[in-house]
């Protein structure tokens, strides 16, 4: 261990016991089993994001950037697909209990055939080979833009983003890349959903220090509260969601719906002046708002259509009484920082920096001795902790 590495743990200690009460370090970690290679540490973070209407990609480099890649609109089997699963719930697609005793038979076929379809190397179900169509153009949207001229790169980890109402399961997930032969970089201890993976794709939520799980945990800790309230606004669909969150993981949400009939599409401008569609999305935004009783502290916008005035016209409506006055600056705020492409990719660039974080921080486990070797004998630790190529 050099003396600067020394000094900088004994620094950050120090800084961790002098918090007092409500924030304990994680100690002691579990050590992980085998240590991560150089070329793990610093491949790339590879994030999917899965929307009503369309997929998206990101890549987040070693060097902290992040690429937006490629936005791939869904086919009709991914539209029909999205549009059924916006009325599921996890719960609904895998009930704790089946009260038929055919429903009892039906389930355990559907499992005993997804079982098979893996063995023999097939999508596990109709779902999945719809979604593996969807991921297959995105990874190759991927692959061809980290092979840029160069030998062809297979990506080997991703993560990947659903709706929060829909939440699609690890399993489901699982299914997916199983059959894509892509590791899940997300799987256990937790999920990414959209309102999540936006938030930190516009850059909220997210620990300087990730790789060093004690720091970036004191980091995180210190975090304002946020209640976000999550919209995204498609040609297919308006999804609302309200979560609240001071990293940008966080157990489940507060409520998220998505309405198909809300979605741009559905824009008629024989409406004229009156814009009834506008009043409608108006109306879903204030009511879905209120009848959670939360005070929304924090707005985040994605998808195609956020952009048009007249849908920020009917946010401000929506909201201008609910929200405070300094949380709805942020409405102007956040359509003036940000052009339209960031409103589409911010999902996939959330996912896109988890994953790279999944892949390079310590998440499940702390660095063996054996992998503080690693690190000196190929590089050396900078300030936070990440490692350094020469
Ligand atoms: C980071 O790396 C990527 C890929 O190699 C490159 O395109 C990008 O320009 C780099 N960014 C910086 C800030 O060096
Ligand atoms: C919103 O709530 C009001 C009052 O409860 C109700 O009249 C209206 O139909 C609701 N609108 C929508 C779009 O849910």
């Amino acid at each position: 261990m050099s003396i600067t590495t020394l000094l900088l743990s004994i620094l950050s200690t120090l800084a961790i016991t002098a918090q007092g009460d409500g924030y304990h370090p994680i100690c002691p970690l579990p050590i992980c089993k085998s240590c991560p290679t150089m070329q793990q540490l610093t491949q790339p973070g590879i994030g999917f994001a899965l929307g009503m209407e369309y997929g998206t990609a990101a890549i987040r480099y070693h060097n902290k950037t992040i690429q937006s890649v490629i936005q791939v609109q869904g086919s009709p089997a991914y539209l029909s697909l999205m549009l059924d699963l916006s009325h599921t719930t996890q719960h609904t697609r895998f009930p704790d209990e089946i009260p038929t005793r055919r429903g009892k038979l039906e389930y355990v076929r559907a499992r005993l055939q997804r079982l098979a379809n893996k063995a023999l190397g097939r999508p596990a179900n109709a779902q999945t080979a719809v979604m593996a169509e969807m991921i297959t153009q995105l990874k190759t949207g991927v692959e061809d833009t980290l092979s840029a001229g160069t030998s062809r790169a297979g990506i080997t980890h991703a993560v990947i983003s659903s709706p929060d109402s829909i939440h699609l399961t690890s399993e489901e997930l699982g299914d997916v890349l199983d059959y894509l032969k892509v590791t899940n970089a997300m799987a256990e201890p937790d999920d990414l959903f959209a309102a999540s993976a936006a938030y930190a794709g516009f850059g909220h939520g997210l620990c300087a220090t990730y790789t060093n799980p004690d720091v970036c945990g004191y980091e995180e800790y210190n975090l304002p509260y946020q209640r976000i309230l999550h919209l995204d606004f498609t040609d297919k669909a308006l999804t609302t969601t309200i979560k609240g969150l001071k990293k940008w993981m966080s157990w489940g949400v507060d409520a998220s719906v998505i309405v198909a009939e809300l979605g741009y599409e559905h824009n008629n401008d024989d409406d004229g002046p009156s814009d009834l569609f506008f009043d409608r999305i108006r109306d879903h935004i204030r009511n879905f708002t209120i009848s959670t009783k939360y005070r929304i502290t924090e707005l985040i916008f994605t998808g195609t259509r956020v952009g048009d005035q007249r849908f920020k016209d009917a946010v401000s409506a929506a909201l201008r009484d609910l929200v405070a006055d300094d949380t709805m600056k942020t409405l102007d705020d956040a359509f003036r920082a940000h052009d339209e492409p960031d409103f589409v990719f911010a999902t996939a660039k959330g996912a896109a920096e988890v994953a790279k974080r999944r892949l390079e921080g310590p998440v499940r486990c702390k660095w063996s001795k054996d992998c503080k070797n690693v690190g000196q004998s190929k590089g050396e630790s900078d300030k936070d902790g990440s490692m350094e190529l020469k």
